[in-house]
């Protein structure tokens, strides 16, 4: 059995636009209920509106993930509308060039709440919510290309996703060690998918003064933003990437490398995730005994 299937109640953050919504979208079309959420109150509610006029049964829930708060009163929502919750997934994110040594602390921390911690929230909020009901239940983390590569003018968006790629792995392996086979785990790392990802202005605390004039002043940050704005045209559509998504969650994969499917790429990000200890690759020999004991589970841990 999936959980991303009829009458399974799907929770997307950051559903407003882009591939948010495009999820919203595709999980509506396979029969699930939906409940939409993002920081955007006027985008959100249009969001909501035109999904609701395809004849969906939709709750729009204005929340923003870089509060642990709002991400429990999401939870409860959601509850409270459709007494359960199989999907979680963690999509609202954003990116802003900038060199490592001239973003500053109050940046910095805003994308590590927004792109990282945000999936620890939901993580907290929404797990235990799903091994309390015991059907079946999915976690999707749209991390990012970048959650297993570093380029120019990455400083803030690279370790923040490798960390969102690293936390949902740690869900993975924590809910195999438990023995909770109820809970499916999906990172999605995509490339340039065509969405309104080069505007951070829209989302960025005020406070931040974000400035794209001022940070275009450097070339670096300059060419890498101007580089990404104009690969979005041919990139990927995000009801291509919702289709993938949902296809991979309901087979079950753990990672989902959607704009890597040509050879050389391919071989690329292997030699990348062969690098790490991660969900499915071989184990480091410190960690051998401790996780072969937890994964075998006929036999009772010692010490
Ligand atoms: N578009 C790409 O090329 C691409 C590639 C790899 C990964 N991603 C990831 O995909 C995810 C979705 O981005 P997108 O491309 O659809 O861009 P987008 O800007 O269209 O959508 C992001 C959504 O997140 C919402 N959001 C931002 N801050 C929020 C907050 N604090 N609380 C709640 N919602 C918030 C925005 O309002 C927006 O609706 C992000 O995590 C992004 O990093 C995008």
């Amino acid at each position: 059995m999936s959980a991303v299937r009829e009458g399974g109640v799907a929770v997307i953050t950051g559903a407003a636009s882009g591939i948010g919504y495009a999820l919203a979208e595709e999980a509506l079309r396979r029969g699930m209920n939906v409940v939409v959420s993002d920081i955007r109150e006027d985008a959100l509610a249009e969001a909501a509106a035109r999904l609701t006029g395809q004849g969906a049964d939709v709750l729009a829930v204005l929340a923003d993930v870089t509060s642990e708060e709002n991400i429990v009163a999401l939870r409860d929502k959601a509850l409270e509308r459709f007494g359960k919750v199989n999907l979680l997934v963690n999509n609202a994110g954003a990116f802003v060039g900038g060199l490592a040594w001239e973003t500053s602390a109050a940046q910095m921390d805003w994308i590590v709440d927004l792109n990282f911690k945000s999936v620890a929230h939901g993580i907290r909020a929404f797990v235990p919510q799903m091994i309390g009901q015991g059907d079946e239940c999915h976690v999707i983390t749209v991390a990012s290309a970048a959650g297993i590569s570093v380029y120019p003018g990455y400083a803030t968006y690279s370790p923040t996703k490798h960390a969102a790629l690293a936390i949902t792995e740690a869900l993975y392996l924590d809910l195999a060690g438990e023995g909770i086979d109820t809970i499916g785990v999906t990172v999605v790392m995509p490339g340039m998918v065509r969405t309104d990802i080069m505007n951070p202005e829209k989302v960025s605390p005020a406070a931040l003064g974000l400035d794209r004039e001022a940070r275009h002043a450097n070339a670096t940050v300059r060419g890498v933003e101007a580089t990404m704005t104009s690969a979005l045209d041919g990139a990927m559509a995000p009801e291509e990437l919702a289709r993938r998504v949902f296809d991979a969650a309901d087979a079950g994969e753990l990672y989902i490398l959607p704009n890597h499917d040509n050879e050389r790429s391919t071989a690329l990000v292997q030699a990348i995730a062969n690098g790490r200890a991660t969900g499915t690759n071989p184990w480091p020999t410190i960690m051998g005994s401790t996780v072969t004991r937890m994964f075998s589970k006929k036999e009772p841990a010692q010490g």
